[in-house]
C-alpha cells in the first residue's frame, strides 16, 4: 500500500478535514468537544488570511475505505512566534486512519511539514501530545522530539471564552 499522494487541502476537503478532526478527538476520547463547523473550517482556512493550513493524504479509489474515503490522513498546522527564538510551526492535529497506519503517511506528512519549516525559516515545529499517547511520544521523539514540558517545566494554560467575555467587560 504505497499509492497515496500528499497534498495542500482544498476548499471542497472540508467536509474530510471535519471527519479526521473528529476522529483523532475520538481517538483522544474528546470528541464531544469539537463544536467546529465546516462552514467555519472554510472561512478559517481558504480566505486572504488564512488561520491554519492543511495536508492531507489521499489514496487512490481503489484503495477508498468501505464508506468511500479517500482521504485518509491530515496535518493541520499554523505559524506562530516566539520572541526567543522567531519563527515556529505549530502542528496542531495530525492522524491517520487506523487502517492505513505504518505504511510511511505519517512520516512522509512529518517530512513535509519539515520541508515547509526549512523553506519558512522556522526555528522550531511545537505540538502538544497526551501523556498516555506513547506509541506517538514515541513515535515524534524516535525523529528527534523532547518533551519541553519535562525539560523546560512548561504548563499548557487556557482562558475560555466565559472568562474572556468576562475580562473584556470589566471596566478599567
Ligand atoms: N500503526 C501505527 N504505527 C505503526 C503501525 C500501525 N499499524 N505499524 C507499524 N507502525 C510503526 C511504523 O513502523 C513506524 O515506525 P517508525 O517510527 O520506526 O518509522 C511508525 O509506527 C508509524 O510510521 P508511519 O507509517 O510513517 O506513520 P503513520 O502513517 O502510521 O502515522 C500517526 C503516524 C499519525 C502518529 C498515526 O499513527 C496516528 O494517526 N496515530 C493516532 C493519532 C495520533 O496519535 N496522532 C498524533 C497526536 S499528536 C498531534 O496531533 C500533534
Amino acid at each position: 500500500m504505497a499509492n497515496f499522494i500528499l497534498r495542500k487541502a482544498e476548499p471542497k476537503d472540508v467536509s474530510d478535514i471535519l471527519r479526521l478532526i473528529k476522529a483523532l478527538a475520538k481517538f483522544e476520547e474528546m470528541e464531544e468537544q469539537v463544536v467546529l463547523t465546516e462552514k467555519e473550517l472554510l472561512e478559517d482556512g481558504f480566505g486572504d488570511h488564512p488561520f491554519y493550513h492543511c495536508v492531507v493524504a489521499e489514496v487512490t479509489q481503489d484503495k477508498q475505505t468501505p464508506d468511500g474515503y479517500t482521504v485518509v490522513g491530515f496535518a493541520m498546522y499554523y505559524f506562530t512566534y516566539d520572541p526567543w527564538i522567531g519563527k515556529l510551526l505549530y502542528l496542531e492535529d495530525f492522524y491517520v486512519m487506523e487502517e492505513f497506519r505504518g505504511y510511511g503517511i505519517g512520516s512522509d506528512i512529518l517530512k513535509l511539514l519539515s520541508e515547509t519549516a526549512v523553506k519558512t525559516r522556522c526555528s522550531s515545529m511545537h505540538f502538544i501530545v497526551a501523556e498516555w499517547n506513547k506509541p506517538s511520544i514515541e513515535f515524534y521523539k524516535r525523529r528527534g522530539a523532547s518533551d519541553l514540558s519535562d525539560e523546560e517545566g512548561w504548563l499548557l494554560y487556557a482562558i475560555e471564552k466565559a472568562d474572556l467575555l468576562r475580562i473584556s467587560a470589566k471596566k478599567r
